[in-house]
């Protein structure tokens, strides 16, 4: 009797709120509007997925331990560039440069970190799978860190031996030089191949094993790197409460009508959507290519390079089954389409994080979205987007907008 009751109350209070709110939203959002305002809410962040490929994803003692080798620049042929270097913590873990420079400089911006454990594909071209095989990429990067992972190992020896083999048992002894010389990778580097090519396979399997140990304590850490709340988010939580006097206090008009414009015509959502405002997936938006630099066909290339690469979920050094390699065996792996197509960013915290694209070919948000107005065709492959014939003042609302996707501080 008593849950009947309490029922009914909720019933009651419920459909009230909802003919209420019908109300006093009619004029401004639609039903279908609210429910993608949901769907890029922050509150709609489902919990993060386990990453069955790396068994210590979710260890403390490796996200200790990662955040100590994130920013640890030893690691790097010249003792000054570690992770840290150019994903900043206080730059939203980017560095604000159009090219990123470590110790040479890359062909591409770098990009953030926050909520890229959510991501199936790292890179602007997705050609790693999971977080640590990423980090694997910039460590013997020849102008990133530009080291190999057998300096590598000798450090971890050196200066983390307790905190590795309280992770991950015991640490096989590198201080041999005959048999472990530096450098020595399997990498485009002729020393660094010839020296690895001399090694024993049990030798040269102890070393990977090492560095892939490593590559997993870095993701650990950075499964804890997220976005905030922003005042787009609490605009949303008014208007799911029904306060439309609360969100107009959070917005301006100007804000209010640019995300409108997000949401309509300007259909952004195609691409940026879900609560960190991308489809994590590739799409050939017809950006220049930057003269200087070697032809970059994005995702064509990074579908091949992913497949192939030694560290993937399907990998002997993956903890996952295969069947949880889904994203990888079912993957599109060519077409058209992948031509030039490069992985939609995040927008939380864009207006930060200017210049924008992957070669950081717009240094600004009015260039961005000129871009977007005008369509122009790709200069490889074909752009999906469309002419969207919007006046500057819409664009500026949409600029408006995506300024309130800055966590607040
Ligand atoms: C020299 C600057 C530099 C250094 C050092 C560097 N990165 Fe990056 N990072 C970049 C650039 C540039 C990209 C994009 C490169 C590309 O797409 O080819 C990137 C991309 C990434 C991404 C992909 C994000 C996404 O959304 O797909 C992650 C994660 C990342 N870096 C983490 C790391 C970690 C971990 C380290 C250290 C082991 C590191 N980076 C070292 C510049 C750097
Ligand atoms: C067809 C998919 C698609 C649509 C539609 C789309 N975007 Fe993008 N967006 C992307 C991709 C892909 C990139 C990265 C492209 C690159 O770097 O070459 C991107 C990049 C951006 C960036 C730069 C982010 C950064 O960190 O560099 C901004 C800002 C942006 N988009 C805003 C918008 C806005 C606003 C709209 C609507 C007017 C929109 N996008 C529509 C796919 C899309």
């Amino acid at each position: 009797m008593k849950k009947y009751i309490l029922l009914t109350g909720i019933f009651l209070t419920l459909s009230a709120g909802i003919l209420l709110g019908c109300s006093a939203q009619a004029s401004l959002w639609s039903e279908a509007e609210v429910e993608l305002m949901r769907s890029l809410w922050i509150g709609s962040l489902p919990e993060l997925p386990p990453d069955p490929s790396n068994q210590f994803a979710d260890n403390p003692r490796a996200v200790a331990l990662g955040a100590k080798l994130f920013s640890d620049t030893r690691f790097s042929s010249n003792n000054e560039v570690s992770c840290a270097t150019c994903h900043i913590a206080s730059k939203d873990f980017q560095d604000g440069l159009q090219l990123a420079q470590g110790v040479g400089t890359t062909d591409r911006r770098t990009m953030p970190i926050a909520g890229t454990a959510y991501s199936p594909w790292l890179f602007w071209d997705g050609r790693k799978d999971s977080q640590w095989a990423q980090a694997l990429g910039p460590l013997e990067s020849a102008v990133e860190h530009g080291g190999t992972r057998a300096q590598y190992v000798k450090l971890i020896q050196e200066h983390y031996k307790d905190e590795y083999e309280a992770l991950f048992g015991a640490l096989p002894d590198f201080s041999d030089e005959s048999r472990f010389p530096v450098p020595a990778a399997p990498i485009d580097d002729d020393v660094a191949a010839a020296n690895w090519a001399g090694m024993t396979e049990a030798d040269r399997e102890a070393v990977t094993l090492v560095y892939v140990n490593m590559g997993k304590a870095i993701a650990a850490f950075e499964r804890t790197i997220m976005p905030g709340e922003s005042r787009f988010d609490l605009y949303v939580e008014a208007v799911l409460a029904n306060d439309i006097s609360a969100a107009r206090d959070i917005f301006t008009a100007d804000e209010e009508a640019g995300l409108k414009l997000f949401l309509n015509e300007a259909n952004c959502t195609r691409c940026h959507n879900g609560p960190l405002l991308t489809d994590n997936d590739f799409h050939n938006t017809g950006v220049p290519a930057v003269a200087d630099l070697p032809e970059d066909t994005g995702r064509a290339r990074g579908a091949q390079q992913v497949l192939a690469d030694e560290f993937n979920c399907l990998s002997k050094y993956s903890d996952a089954t295969p069947e949880d390699c889904k994203e990888l065996r079912f993957m599109l792996a060519e077409g058209e389409e992948l031509e030039r197509a490069f992985k939609a960013p995040s927008l939380r915290d864009v207006a930060n994080r200017a210049p924008f694209m992957h070669a950081g070919q717009f240094a600004t948000l009015e260039e961005v979205l000129s871009h977007y107005n005008n369509a122009p065709d790709a200069p490889n492959g074909h752009s999906e987007l469309e002419v969207l014939n919007l006046s500057d003042a819409q664009l500026q609302k949409i600029m408006a907008f995506l300024k309130t996707l800055t966590t607040i501080k």
